[in-house]
């Protein structure tokens, strides 16, 4: 079959790869009819995420149940089902509390409980690295999929593949973003970041009952479609005095909550960058300090930006003396995305407006290529097999 194969830094490409198989009695075969690229990919693309040995991709996809292994009871072949990004047992401790990205039975080789760079990760993902499972991922024809009994969902009939698909990862994570937040009603939510993510986190916002959404991107293109698609305010993130105009924008005190919708690749000075290499970091946390300050004094700040790497010099002073509170981590996609389909299906949200390339497959390399660049105005590339 064809996949998007990953290679090495800044390689990936469309290549001939085995078919997968079913390996356990939980797993079942999809035929992919629809596959997303995320951000989370450009960390791999990039670097930052490490992965030595050639991997297909893919994280955000759903399809057709080709073929079932003899303990799937949940999916049948011929159903349309769309697959959240964790892999998760479903049985274990975690997965009994509703955290499928902690799962004790998806990532063999390098589970561990105190959590470190190398073999102490948390569960397994779709096509994220060895040391997140070495899962292929789903930028492919076909995809096996472990545990179907727990994961995938039946996609109800009459809805589109492009109504659902981010149901698989980044509608989940906007709002995990803002659940985490635990809002009252009446909220000024500011969010970092205006890509998919972001985007996804303002529609959660608006959901979840806040009053003002405020987005920051240094991007206009991704500006201007946040303000068309979700009405929000915003702001320029390399304008010098943004700090201050967001404490000045909520009574001088500071948003009741911020999300980090960017990660560790912000955009950076050179100096920024030069500190970096110096400490022996990874990219930044930039975002992260930002929501630190911007956020109110006893407010929440969630991170759903990926971060690969520890830095120096963390403002743990600022936290505690703000009080703040924080929530960060893989959404736990399996815990909100029966309630996220049905919002879909009501039509109290749409999701798919965040779309700007549709592709075929054979063409992942160049819907990397834009998406990493943010050429052609893009925010969102579909994948056809
Ligand atoms: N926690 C999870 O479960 C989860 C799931 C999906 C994605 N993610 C992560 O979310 C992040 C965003 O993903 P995405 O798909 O939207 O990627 P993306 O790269 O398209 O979006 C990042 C956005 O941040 C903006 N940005 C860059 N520097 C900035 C700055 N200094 N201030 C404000 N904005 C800045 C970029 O212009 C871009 O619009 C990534 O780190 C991704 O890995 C996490
Ligand atoms: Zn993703
Ligand atoms: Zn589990």
């Amino acid at each position: 079959m064809k996949a998007a194969v990953f290679h090495k830094i800044g390689d990936i490409s469309v290549d001939n790869v085995a078919d997968p198989r079913i390996e356990h009695d939980e797993d079942v075969v999809l035929k992919v009819t629809s596959t997303a690229i995320c951000g989370s990919d450009l960390h791999i693309y990039d670097g930052f995420v490490p992965q030595l040995k050639d991997q297909v991709l893919g994280h955000e996809f759903m399809g057709i149940v080709e073929e079932v292994g003899k303990g799937v009871t949940r999916v049948k072949k011929g159903d349309r089902v769309v697959v959240p990004f964790p892999i998760a047992c479903g049985h274990c401790f975690f997965c009994n509390h509703e955290l499928p990205g902690h799962c004790e039975n998806s990532n063999v080789d390098h589970y561990g409980p105190e959590g470190n760079l190398t073999d102490q990760k948390g569960g397994g993902m779709f096509g994220y690295t060895d040391l997140y499972g070495a899962y292929s991922g789903g930028q492919a024809e076909y995809v096996r999929v472990p545990f179907a009994n727990f994961g995938p969902r039946v996609v109800p009939d009459g809805m589109e593949d492009e109504q659902v698909l981010f149901l698989t990862d980044i509608f989940p994570t906007g709002w995990s973003a803002v659940d985490w937040a635990q809002m009252q009603g009446g909220e000024t939510v500011v969010i970092f970041g205006s890509g998919p993510v972001g985007l996804m986190a303002q529609k959660a916002a608006w959901l979840q009952g806040a009053k003002r959404v405020i987005a920051v991107d240094p991007l206009q293109y991704r500006l201007d479609r946040a303000m068309k698609l979700n009405n929000v305010e915003a702001l320029n993130a390399d304008d010098d005095d943004l700090i201050q105009k967001i404490i000045d924008m909520t009574n001088g005190r500071g948003a009741d909550v911020c999300i980090d919708a960017v990660g560790m690749e912000a955009s950076r000075s050179v100096g920024e960058k030069l500190k970096a290499v110096i400490n022996v970091e990874k990219g930044t946390s930039k975002i992260m300090e930002n929501c630190f300050k911007a956020v109110r004094r006893g407010g929440t700040v969630t991170i759903v930006g990926v971060y690969a790497s520890n830095y120096d010099n963390f403002p743990v002073f600022r936290i505690f003396d703000k009080g703040l509170t924080i929530r960060t981590g893989q959404a736990p996609v399996q815990k909100y995305i029966d309630k996220l389909l049905g919002l879909v299906r009501d039509g109290k949200v749409v999701l798919n407006d965040i779309i700007t390339h549709r592709l075929p497959l054979s063409e992942a390399t160049h819907g990397y290529d834009i998406f990493k660049k943010k050429e052609d105005d893009c925010v969102k590339v579909v994948l056809k097999p």
